[in-house]
């Protein structure tokens, strides 16, 4: 067996198009953290690269949206992901992101060498392109009906209704998602990378040499090799990305995916300029890459063959890909907002960002897709956290405090009981590693708290307050016992709970912490100081847990009006003739007020820059507080026919549109304009 000296550790890159939520962190960021911090604590050499994923069409369709450039939006989300992590002691050695020089850099650099080596092919194929934007189509800038379940607004590469892969030639009634023409086929030219002439070592080195490779991971690996592998376009036509660095491919860039894994290589070099090949091209080096199960084909297959193609790289020695996290019961979904995104919980839950990593970690997805619950979250917090490491924690202080005046007491005459007790935490040392070393965190934080426990019950059965009036020698032994299992605690929960570790080692005034002190008896030595007392965990009560499922109902409450909301059918056409015959202005709200004895109907006095009018308007059920639309400009039909109902002339009509939970919307200029304007 190989014996490593360093162990290089990468975490998929977020795509900078969006903030980070509990799915990230569960799936990715927390089991690598906990691996590193672990490493780290049994002094090895490790590193931890990190950084956001820029490019690709989801980050130029946000762009696009918010009318805003692509650098806008990814620097935007660079900034409130890396600060998220951080926030939650994610230990990164660089977090940094694929737009940088570096990375454009040494991904075209890539690419070349790739090239004069042969290892691609050139392909001209037929794709979508939309002619009034004169620009290629990416896969889900294409939308139409979907052949199988006929929902008309499938993606070209999917179709969200009924989550069948699609590509964009399987399209009924293809439409170009910027200008809405209808795109036509053309020709252009890709760079592959023939994945089949690298089929035979990649079955060979994952399905013969890396049996211990996660069941799901090496499942999907293998379901992939048995499939047979196909050419893999690594260029795009858009103009958002790394330039294919060759004369004839104005236009083109690399594919997203083929880019962002190769960040991980700009990343070291970012951060260690002088002997990065040492953590990519020595054989020493362990590279462990940490993902969520949608990137395995990527981190397994295409990244190897592009490793392997270079030739000068180390391959992948491990991929603890997990499942999936849902979120009561539902996959989380950034377009339906259906997630708990960090930054909402650091303003909920202040400084509760152990508690949150405790959760995601004893409900980890490993083996299977998994669920976050609220109740489950505070069951954990309450009967876990509070109720038995906070409880023994601070029993043991606050009697240490009351009866050694906060000085660790001398072990004295241990019994065959305390010495069991100190020979059960021992064992825990070996079972975590074990654990943590099969990349199994939900195990291992598990038998973590075992710990806890064990001082718990040590307590609990010794009782030392009974017996602080008859037998204090007893009572110092006792206290002793239990302060070197806190220790313990400190060290064992620093890869788990960083921010609590913390806290106990300044309560314990520990210097240290090193893996290899971890269920030692006499880690605290006799006579020392203890630090000031700090609380670890709170009881979190049912309003707060009732107020964020109320959160999600809200949320769900939305997506349904969202999703039954159709606009309605387009009337008969009309000629441009027709149109000019409609007088339509501008004008302020001087007043406005109910209409009595009628529900629906308000009045209001205009200011139309013509000595004013009144109109009446069926809002009433949207507006229930119309005085809020004082000083508001409208728009609204100047050249109406007047009408009078209940007594009252209305001299035109008021324009407003249906959102889709059926309330109407006033509609109003972006920016003011003169009262009486006319808009055409
Ligand atoms: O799935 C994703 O979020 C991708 N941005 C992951 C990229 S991982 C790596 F290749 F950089
Ligand atoms: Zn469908």
């Amino acid at each position: 067996m190989t014996s490593y000296k360093r162990t290089l550790v990468t975490t998929a890159l977020p795509y900078a198009n969006g903030p980070v939520h509990i799915g990230h962190l569960a799936g990715v960021y927390v089991p690598a953290d906990i691996y590193v911090r672990y490493l780290r604590l049994k002094g090895e050499n490790v590193l931890h690269i990190g950084g956001s994923d820029e490019h690709g069409v989801p980050i130029t369709i946000k762009a696009q949206k918010e009318g805003i450039k692509p650098q806008a939006v990814v620097d935007r989300y660079h900034t409130q992901i890396k600060t998220a992590f951080e926030e939650f002691g994610i230990s990164f050695d660089i977090y940094s992101r694929t737009s940088s020089p570096t990375h454009h850099r040494v991904a075209s650099e890539f690419f070349k060498t790739l090239y004069d080596k042969g290892e691609f092919i050139e392909q001209t194929s037929e794709q979508y392109f939309d002619t009034q934007v004169n620009q290629f189509l990416a896969d889900r800038y294409i939308t139409g009906t979907c052949p199988h379940c006929k929902n008309p607004d499938a993606y070209g590469d999917q179709c969200e209704a009924c989550g069948t892969s699609l590509s964009p030639l399987d399209l009924i009634s293809p439409r170009s998602a910027i200008s809405g023409s209808v795109p036509v086929l053309k020709e252009t030219k890709h760079w592959y990378l023939p994945l089949n002439k690298h089929e035979d070592w990649l079955r060979q080195w994952i399905l013969e040499e890396h049996k211990e490779w996660r069941t799901n991971v090496y499942g999907q690996c293998k379901s992939w090799l048995d499939m047979g592998l196909q050419p893999r376009a690594v260029s795009r036509d858009l103009d958002w990305g790394i330039p294919v660095p060759l004369p004839d491919a104005k236009g083109k860039v690399l594919y997203v995916w083929f880019d962002a894994p190769i960040g991980y290589i700009s990343n070291t070099i970012e951060l260690r300029p002088d002997d990065w090949q040492l953590w990519w091209k020595n054989d020493e080096t362990r590279l462990v890459h940490f993902i969520g199960k949608d990137n395995i084909v990527f981190h397994c297959i295409v990244f190897p063959a592009m490793l392997k193609a270079e030739g000068s790289f180390i391959l992948p020695d491990n991929v603890p890909a997990n499942e999936f996290l849902n979120l009561e019961g539902e996959k989380i979904s950034t377009s339906r907002n259906w997630a708990v995104w960090l930054h909402d919980y650091l303003n909920d839950f202040p400084g509760q960002q152990d508690v949150l990593r405790y959760v995601l970690t004893a409900n980890a997805p490993e083996t299977k897709d998994n669920d976050f619950t609220w109740k489950d979250f505070q069951a954990r917090n309450n009967n876990e956290l509070v109720a038995i490491f906070g409880n023994f924690v601070n029993r043991t202080i606050v009697l240490t405090d009351k009866y050694f005046k906060g000085k660790i007491p001398p072990s004295g005459t241990l019994t065959d009981g305390d010495r069991t007790v100190l020979g059960e935490f021992a064992e825990v040392k070996q079972s975590v590693e074990t654990l943590l070393e099969q990349f199994k965190f939900r195990d291992a934080q598990k038998e973590a708290m075992n710990l806890a426990r064990i001082g718990n019950k040590y307590l609990a059965d010794t009782e030392p307050w009974k017996i602080a009036k008859t037998d204090m020698a007893r009572v110092a032994t006792i206290m002793h016992v239990s302060l070197q299992i806190v220790a313990s605690l400190a060290i064992v929960f620093e890869p788990f709970l960083p921010f609590t570790a913390q806290k106990l080692r300044r309560m314990l005034s520990m210097t240290d912490c090193r893996w290899e002190d971890l269920g030692k008896s006499e880690l605290l030595p006799a006579d020392t100081q203890l630090g000031a007392a700090e609380l670890l965990f709170t009881k979190i009560e049912d309003d707060v847990i009732e107020a964020q499922v109320q959160k999600l109902l809200q949320t769900k409450a939305d997506n349904t009006a969202a999703a039954t909301f159709r606009p309605a059918d387009i009337r008969e056409q009309i000629s441009i003739d027709d149109f000019g015959k409609v007088d339509i202005r501008v004008g302020t709200v001087v007043e406005c007020s109910r209409v009595p004895k009628a529900d629906k109907l308000l009045q209001f006095c205009i200011d139309d820059g013509m000595g004013g009018r009144t109109i009446l308007s069926g809002i009433a059920q949207s507006y229930p507080t119309p005085e809020v639309l004082k000083g508001k400009q409208v728009c609204f039909i100047a050249n109406l026919a007047p009408r009078t109902l209940r007594g009252i002339t209305s001299e035109g009509m008021l324009l407003s549109a249906e959102d889709s939970d059926g309330q109407m919307v006033l509609i109003e200029p972006i920016t003011p304009v003169k009262n009486g304007a006319a808009i055409g």
